[in-house]
Parts: structure tokens; sequence; C-alpha cells
């Protein structure tokens, strides 16, 4: 992607020097903490999807929140512009500087700070990688109430600066209410911190959520408290085939009635995305009788295997008695619910990696989850622009999937290169759908650059204006993450 035809670069931020080097290298006391070499900067330079790529010359890494402190407060002096970076699997091109903005990767803040295994109540560094703090409290026989694709990178920051959302958002709810805490460095230097607080605070605004979800335009995260459920002792995965969108919502309906409170994820996944998985992955369909419509996957988690087993099984025959259901597995052993996880969550490499993908990322209304999907790839058809098997055309295929028991759909168009033509097709389109149907056009991804102009599509502008307030009084010299949403 070149950024010449979309944004210009702001003059007012300095350019960097050497004694701005000479400073940080104080700061950080370690030239190992500073990356300047382009080869090691191309990582940090580019997005998961090699779709967005900046020219930043520098990256720092501090180890503590007062070096991130002292960094910012220096930036803010000068204007140099900042871009925060956790573990840079963002997926709208908001981990990544435009320009030559200064990249603050904050890996090396990687410590769990304090559990209590009472409350649940996990402290962490900002730079601890997702797994790494889910694995930790594993051991305690508790679970991080977020789990991804991306966990083996991504940073406990990095989501609650996204407000990821995620397999299991249906259960354990949005980090808006499992994060108890930050700890953030302001623009000016300033550490705001509420890693204190408990489960219940009506103590005037609560400012921590100003953070959740502001994906580096207000503060650098350094520190969350997250409460954390108990880990399930038992867990259920069923893989279903089923011939109608009809279905798909009845099936879901059901689960939610009779699986009730054990249900937590309720993932949707359309044929299209099954081929590309399939021809990935190179593997056979997890339902051998293969090329079905959609697929569903569900999981189960409780305390009683026997119990859950048993409402799983009575739903189950219920469906299929219905004709809701035309086939599906249930795994038998933990390497099978692995598996099939695996499948599901391969989804997004699956698509990405024919040349590229443009992803959608949305809220829709139940009713027309699917028609999103429906309306994209006879658009791109009659532009005569797609085709699975003929390398001459720009797009392989329209696929959709996602996080139907949360409204979320994933529409991803994967492509053999990223192309003009495509993207016009699809945007502003894609978003006009959208909000025609009252959707939003970002569910959990967030806006960063892709869906910077497009920010009027899923809010107004009163409340664009007070976003612009907000950001204007806490940033005056608009240091973090510039060229983004705000
Ligand atoms: P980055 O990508 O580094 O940054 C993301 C944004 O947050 C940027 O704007 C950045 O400036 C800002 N940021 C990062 N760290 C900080 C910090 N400490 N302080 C302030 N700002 C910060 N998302 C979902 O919601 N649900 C999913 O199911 C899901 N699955 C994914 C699967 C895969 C394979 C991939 C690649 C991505 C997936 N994502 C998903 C995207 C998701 O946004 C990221 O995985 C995650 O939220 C970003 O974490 P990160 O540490 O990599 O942050
Ligand atoms: C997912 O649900 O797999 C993620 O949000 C990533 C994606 O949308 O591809
Ligand atoms: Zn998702």
């Amino acid at each position: 992607e070149t950024y010449s035809d979309k944004v210009k670069r702001d003059e007012r931020f300095k350019k960097l020097e050497d004694s701005d080097l000479k400073f940080f290298e104080s700061v950080l006391k370690d030239k190992n903490y500073l990356i300047t070499n382009e080869d090691d900067l191309d990582f940090f330079n580019e997005d998961w999807m090699r779709k967005y790529k900046g020219q930043s010359k520098l990256v720092l890494k501090p180890k503590t929140t007062e070096q991130v402190s002292e960094i910012l407060k220096y930036c803010n002096e000068k204007k140099l512009a900042v871009v925060p970076q956790g573990g840079n699997t963002g997926l709208v091109g908001g981990s990544n500087p435009i320009f030559d903005e200064i990249i603050l990767s904050v890996a090396n803040l990687n410590k769990i700070r304090s559990f209590d295994e009472v409350s649940g109540i996990l402290k962490s560094d900002a730079g601890v990688i997702l797994e790494n703090a889910d694995n930790f409290l594993a051991e305690k026989g508790y679970l991080f109430p977020l789990d991804l694709g991306a966990k083996g990178s991504c940073h406990v920051g990095g989501v609650v600066a996204t407000n990821a959302g995620g397999l299991r958002l249906l259960r354990y709810g949005s980090l808006h209410g499992t994060v108890l805490g930050l700890e953030a460095v302001l623009p000016d230097g300033t550490i705001y911190s509420s890693m204190d607080s408990l489960r219940k605070d009506n103590t005037g605004y609560d400012l921590k959520q100003l953070f959740i979800g502001s994906e580096g335009t207000l503060g650098v995260i350094t520190g969350v408290s997250i409460l954390c459920p108990a880990r399930p002792a038992a867990s259920n995965v069923a893989f279903l085939a089923v011939s109608s969108y009809e279905a798909v919502q009845k099936v879901f309906t059901g689960a939610r009635r009779e699986l009730s409170e054990i249900l937590s994820a309720f993932e949707f996944m359309d044929g299209t995305s099954q081929e590309l998985t399939r021809r990935y992955l190179k593997l056979d369909y997890p339902i051998e009788s293969g090329d079905y419509p959609y697929y569903i996957l569900i999981e189960t988690s409780g305390s009683n295997k026997e119990h859950d087993d048993e409402k799983l099984e009575t739903f189950l025959g219920n469906a299929m008695e219905e004709g809701l259901v035309d086939d599906g597995v249930v795994a038998q052993d933990e390497t099978q619910l692995r598996n099939l996880w695996n499948w599901r969550e391969s989804l997004p490499e699956a698509t990405a990696h024919w040349g590229g993908v443009y992803k959608y990322d949305v809220s829709l209304p139940l009713k027309d989850y699917y028609k999103l999907v429906e309306a994209t790839n006879q658009r791109l058809s009659e532009r005569g622009l797609i085709d699975l098997d003929d390398d001459s055309k720009p797009v392989v295929e329209a696929v959709g999937y996602g996080h139907l028991g949360d409204g979320n759909l994933h529409l991803n168009v994967a492509v053999r290169e990223y192309n003009k033509e495509v993207e016009k097709a699809l945007e502003p389109f894609v978003y006009e759908w959208i909000k025609e149907h009252k959707g939003s056009i970002s569910a959990e991804h967030g806006l960063g650059f892709q869906k910077k102009n497009y920010i009027g599509y899923s809010k107004s502008d009163i409340e664009i204006k007070m976003i612009k307030e907000i950001k204007n009084h806490y940033d005056p010299n608009c240091i973090l993450n510039p060229y983004k949403y705000v």
C-alpha cells in the first residue's frame, strides 16, 4: 500500500536527529533497546497482512513505565510523532507508522506483576504475550477471559488497546467489563494508574474505558489489571454442517436455549472459507461428507463433563431430528478438540496467503448477517474480478466467517495481489451496505488506518466531535499514532 494518494506527512512533526537518538540512549541505557538497522526495522514497519508499511527509522523498547514516560515527555516537547506497538498483529494498519513516526514497542514490559488466587485478579505488564498470560493462569486454575488466533504473538496491552473480542466474548464478555484497571502514560509523560481498582468502583468517570479500544491514540498502556474466570474443567467442541442460513439461526437460538450457561463459543464459517482452509492446510474437511454452504463450531465449557456431554448430546440430537444440522463431528479427545479449533483459527492465514486480503470486520443484525457476503460476491462477479481457479482474476474468493454468537461477521476478500480496482469495487460499497443495514463498520478490530475515512458510517457528527475534543485535550500536539482514525 502506498500512502501518497491518501495522506501527506504532517510537517509540524520534527524529523529524527542524532541528538534525539542520544537522548533516547541515555534513557534506555542500552543500545540493544534501540533498533535502527533497516532489516530489523522491517518487522515493526510492516503489518501482519503485508498491506501497510511505514518508514520508521527507530524502534524504542523501554523496560519500565518510567522510561515510557520520559520518552513521551521528550517526544511531546520536541513534536516527534510516536506509534505505540504491541505484538503487531492488528488487522487495520493501526500498529505501524505511516511515515517516519518513532515506534514505541512495549515488548520489553513483559512481566506478570501479581495474581490473587482468591479474587482471580491478574496484574500484568502490557507487553506480556497473551498466551504466556493464559499459561500462567492455567497453572493456577484460571483462564484469561479473552482468546484469539493471534494469542502466540499479541500482547495483553495490545488487545486492551484494540478492545479485541475473540472467540469467547459470548461467554466472558468484552474487555470493557473484565478489565478492572490500567496503567497508561499520557502523551505529556503523566503516568495514570487505576491498577488497584476492585470489581466495583462507582467513584466518578470510569477513565480506563477511554483507553480500551483507543488504538494507541490517547496514551501508551503499560499495565493491565483484569478479572479472570476459573478455568473450566470440561470442554466440548462440535463442528456442524448446515444447509441454509435459516437453519444456522435456528441452531443458534437452540444452542442458547438448550446449552445455556455452558455455551462458550458459537463460530460461523461459510463453505468457501472452508475450501480456502482446506487448500491452505492441505487437510481434509473436518466433516468427511464435505461441501456444505455453512459450518458452525460450538464449544461448551463447564465444571462437570457428564452433565455437559448429556446436554450437548440432547441438543445435537434435537437439531438433527429437526433437520437443522445435516452432519457433524464432536471431538472425542483433547487432540481432536485442538484440531477443530486449529482449523477455525487457521482461517485468517487461509484467506491471507494467496497474495493479500481485504478484511471487513463488521457487526450486523443476524437476519442480514450473511447477505453482505452474497452482495459482495455479486458485485465482484458483475465486474469480472473474481475466480477461485483463474489466476488472471485479482480476487480468489470473498468469504464469510466470524463470531455469529456476537453478531460479528468477518468478510474476507482473498486476493492474488493488492489491487486498486478491487479496492474501488469494495470501498465505500461495503461500508454503505453496512450503514444501510444498521451495522457497525468495526466490530472488534478497530479503525486504525484502514477505516480512518469511514468512521462517519458508524458514529454521528456529535460523537466524532467529542472524540476529537478528548484527543485534543490529552494530546494537543497529536504525537500519538497520527494519521489514524482520529
Ligand atoms: P498491535 O497490533 O501491536 O496494536 C494494535 C493497536 O493497538 C495499534 O493501534 C497500536 O498502536 C495499539 N497498541 C498496541 N499496544 C499498545 C499499548 N501498550 N498501548 C497503547 N496502544 C497500543 N481480533 C479480535 O478482536 N478477535 C479475534 O478473534 C482476532 N483474531 C486474530 C487472529 C489473527 C491470526 C490475527 C493476526 C489477528 C487477530 N485479531 C483478532 C486482531 C487483533 O486486533 C489483534 O490480534 C490484537 O488485538 C492486537 O494485539 P497486538 O498486541 O498485536 O497489538
Ligand atoms: C478471527 O476471528 O479469526 C479474527 O478476528 C481474525 C480475522 O478476522 O481474520
Ligand atoms: Zn474475529
